[in-house]
């Protein structure tokens, strides 16, 4: 695995001091500190949260589990890791650095947070310090310039090679809990029981994913963010919704799955007819494409299955006109993912800032720049029966455009949604979450 990182993680570092380089130019400062960020405890209590490493911190190498250490990058020189491994008895302390990475950094070991302060460039006014408050040392207070994130984050949406063969490592076990998750469903497990196979097979718990997982049973996948995962199965399954990723380095994978239990029934025929339509909605992230139309073809896309099942008497150009498609599908198509699985930036007109809003009546969809070759984004379109959003159009003016009986027939199967990762190239998208459903187990 590392072997196979080995020889891509120079150029990413590369790419990361140039892009550096050139935001601390932007905004004016000689150095870019970057601190790795501390742990957080709940309000008057000593217990902790799960630590979250900066995404700003782990961009640079894969550490996501060494608070309280510091980056710091002058250009022109060899970056460098203040690395925190205090004496400590009451926790695993981190291992001593090693890997690929660390080679590539002048790496000084501390034992108390403070010692960074020696480590740090002598002047914190001409640095760029990336970070929350709460990491702030002496004099060292975050101060995230806005012009130096910008630059930065606006060319994180490009990623390198070495960052997607870190997403590949993180779907490779996302797609191995998905194939588990899926047994236990077929199983009859509960959502609870379903979510432990999940992290058993990922080989991570609730705090290592990147995001807490949707496992949803019949219309339980109505709530597009599901998570209250239920002790004991119900009387009688009917479908399954399971929206769940996994992590490698500090770089996500984000994947959609829904199954039916009856693998002839309509339910059934419906998710296979919103697999194909995020099929061919696949072959539109290509370069070039404005992802604003996307978005707006995938309505168009699924109002027609729609119509086809007979839930829609209108037609699919008039359903997406009048927004009522916008009550079956109301999540946006896809987003960004990297080392955030919503990755920032989705807005972004310029990497010096600028903000492109989304279409008129589509304010969740996260994500509205151009898509260009080396983006990694998903894919994920939905169809849903939601209460609180079709009671809406049942007492508004097209309420006629729905066939009520049919919304009561698909109701108790909650919803489908479809989620692939994929890299956008000049040409069809590399599919990085069908190449590895297709490898066999
Ligand atoms: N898992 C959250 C999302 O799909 O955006
Ligand atoms: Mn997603
Ligand atoms: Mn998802």
């Amino acid at each position: 695995m590392t072997s196979s990182l080995a020889p891509l993680y120079p150029s990413h570092l590369q790419t990361l001091m140039q892009r550096a380089s050139t935001a601390l130019e932007r905004g004016g400062f000689d150095h870019l500190v970057v601190p790795s960020g501390t742990i957080h405890y709940h309000l008057f209590d000593d217990r902790d949260y799960p630590y979250a490493v900066n995404p700003q911190f782990k961009a640079w190498a894969p550490l996501t589990s060494i608070p309280g250490s510091w980056l710091s990058f002058t250009p022109g020189q060899k970056p460098k890791l203040v690395y925190l491994q205090p004496f400590d008895y009451w926790h695993v302390v981190p291992e001593a650095p090693s890997g690929y990475w660390a080679d590539h950094f002048d790496v000084v070991v501390i034992r108390e947070p403070d010692e960074a302060l020696q480590h740090l460039p002598a002047d914190p006014a001409r640095c760029a310090i990336l970070g929350e408050p709460q990491s702030a040392l002496g004099d060292w207070v975050p101060n995230n310039p806005q012009a130096v994130i910008d630059y930065l984050d606006y060319h994180r949406n490009w990623k390198t090679p070495y960052e997607i063969a870190m997403m590949r490592l993180a779907t490779q076990r996302g797609v191995r809990a998905h194939r588990a998750a899926e047994r236990a469903f077929r199983a009859g497990a509960s959502e609870f029981g379903i979510h432990l196979a999940y992290c058993q097979a990922a080989g991570q718990d609730a705090n290592e994913l990147p995001y807490g997982s949707i496992i949803a049973l019949n219309e339980h996948a109505a709530v597009l963010h599901y998570t209250e995962r239920d002790r004991v199965p119900p009387a009688q399954v009917r479908s399954f919704l399971i929206d769940a990723g996994a992590s490698h380095g500090g770089y996500a994978c984000d994947i959609t799955r829904t199954y039916a239990a009856d693998a002839s029934g309509e339910f059934q025929s419906l998710i296979d007819a919103v697999d194909r339509v995020q099929q061919q909605l696949n072959a539109k992230f290509t370069a070039g494409a404005d992802f604003r139309q996307v978005h707006l073809d995938a309505h168009l896309m699924l109002a027609g299955v729609l119509h086809e099942f007979g839930v829609l008497r209108a037609s699919a150009e008039s359903a997406v006109e009048s927004g009522v498609s916008s009550a079956f599908f109301p999540h946006g198509l896809g987003h960004g993912i990297g080392l955030q699985v919503h990755d920032v930036a989705g807005f972004a007109s310029s990497d010096a800032g600028g903000r492109i809003e989304p279409p008129e009546g589509h304010p969740f969809l996260r994500f509205t720049r151009k898509l260009e070759a080396g983006m990694v984004m998903t894919n994920e379109p939905g169809v849903y029966f939601i209460d609180l959003l079709l009671d809406k159009v049942r007492q508004g003016p097209h309420a006629d455009s729905v066939d009520w009986d049919r919304v009561d027939h698909f109701r108790p199967y909650g919803g489908i949604r479809i989620e692939d990762d994929l890299v956008v190239t000049d040409g069809e998208p590399v599919n990085l979450t069908r190449d590895e459903f297709a490898k066999p187990e």
